[in-house]
């Protein structure tokens, strides 16, 4: 690969140890990928925690936090003095919601530890967002800035609905990136690796917030790793409904780019989304194919007896928190289900202020921030039936933790939260 005079000095230890380690592991990297350069980058999404008790263990073994981020992060088993970061750094989601440890079972040392891998983090200059949506709570990356992001569905948003430029990176190479800056030039940072390659068609209305999800899923069950173009009469997506559309791409493939022609930065036409090129492959969406997802989705589910309902994957943004305070006012949580919403940190504070939290305290649920159900493996004990309203959780919950899992509407969920009956189905 073609280096800088900086990135040489770099690799030559001329700024460190861990610096040097870090464009070891960036060379190896990009070697193994063929890029032939790096490229510079003043963003970077990843995670240095240690919540698990693998992980714990090892920073109890091997001497403290720096020895994690030395083995986990830049792939040394040597232990390396970690450096405040040199770019812009947010920490995504962990494990726990500290506020929240005991009902999610979670003991008092684990809460230690986290509380110590949060001041570790906040020491290196990261910065604590805590949620797999830093876009919604202020990281917000331009068109066109290369990034250095981890979490699929928070890379799928940037690339398709901010015009921002990253891969799905690992915890190794964003580790390596907050230190030096650098990123492998390749995929997605790369103008022509982003023009469409697939067409889909959609011979019906996409409107709520579920078919957005659905048409996700289906989207990415198709085209696997490939850029979709997606084209059909009447669309208005919302910012929201584009969240849900690509976490759910994001799980059922691995989508890490698409197009809505007339709606996202880089596509002001059909043909400019696909660059000159001719698809290689058309889909057509219509409600036969909504069917066929939406009973893939509800394929585990068969008791219609729900022990707990999990919202906000990806987290959920205060508009969808006011949203379900609007269901679930003046109600309460049926005696045998859980509620558990799920946002980011900042975003809690927002809920607090407006008495969000109060009203979802009052019905009987809990607004938790920092995790997820099936990123944390952290359900309400003795769970064998969830619903959800998102077709990532939906896709990940029931596999993760050996439970059923209903799929529908936010309403749906929140009706089964209050009656601790599935009553929801394809409308
Ligand atoms: Fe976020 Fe968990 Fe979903 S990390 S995208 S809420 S699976």
């Amino acid at each position: 690969m073609r280096l800088t005079d900086h990135e040489k000095a770099m690799l030559d230890g001329a700024h460190g140890a861990a610096r040097q380690k870090a464009m070891d592991l960036l060379l190896r990297y990009g070697n193994a990928l063929g890029a032939e350069r790096l490229v510079e980058t003043r963003n970077v999404a990843g995670t240095i925690g240690a919540t698990t008790p693998f992980m714990r263990k090892f920073a109890d073994e091997r001497g403290g936090l720096d020895a994690v981020f030395s083995e986990f992060n830049l792939d040394s088993a040597e232990v390396v003095a970690i450096p405040p970061v040199e770019v812009y750094s947010s920490h995504l989601q962990q494990g726990i919601d500290p506020e929240h440890a005991a009902r999610q079972g979670v003991g008092e040392e684990v809460v230690r530890i986290f509380r110590k891998g949060d001041a570790y983090s906040a020491g290196l200059g990261v910065q604590l967002l805590n949620t797999c949506t830093p876009y919604q709570v202020g990281n917000l990356p331009a068109r066109g800035e290369h990034c250095a992001w981890m979490e699929s569905s928070a890379v799928i948003y940037i690339n398709a609905v901010l015009g921002a430029r990253s891969n799905a990176e690992g915890r190794e190479s964003t580790g390596a990136a907050m230190l030096t800056g650098r990123i492998p030039y390749w995929g997605y940072h790369i103008e022509s690796e982003r023009r469409g390659t697939h067409l889909v068609e959609l011979d019906m209305p996409v409107e709520s917030m579920s078919d957005w999800g659905m048409l996700g899923y289906y989207v990415g069950d198709k085209v696997q790793d490939k850029v979709p173009v997606i084209v059909g009469a009447g669309l208005a997506p919302s910012t929201l409904k584009l969240k849900h559309f690509g976490a759910a791409a994001a799980s059922s493939g691995g989508v890490e780019m698409y197009h809505i022609p007339g709606f996202t930065p880089e596509a002001p036409t059909v043909e400019a989304a696909f660059g000159g090129n001719r698809p290689r492959e058309v889909f057509r969406f219509g409600p036969r194919e909504l069917r066929e997802t939406y009973e893939n989705l509800n394929a585990t589910a068969r008791d219609p007896d729900v022990d707990f309902v999990m919202l906000g994957c990806p987290h959920y943004s205060i508009e969808q928190i006011w949203e379900v305070c609007r269901l679930l006012q003046g109600r309460r949580v049926h005696e045998n289900t859980e509620l558990w919403i799920f946002t980011p940190r900042a975003t809690r504070q927002i809920a607090d202020q407006n008495g969000y939290t109060r009203i979802i305290e009052e019905a009987g649920g809990y607004l938790m921030s920092d995790t997820c159900s099936a990123l944390g493996r952290v359900i309400p004990p003795g769970t064998k039936v969830a619903a959800v309203d998102s077709a990532k959780q939906v896709h990940y919950l029931p596999a993760i933790m050996g439970i059923q899992a209903w799929f529908g509407s936010t309403a749906d969920c929140v009706e089964a939260a209050v009656t601790g009956r599935w009553k929801g189905g394809l409308r």
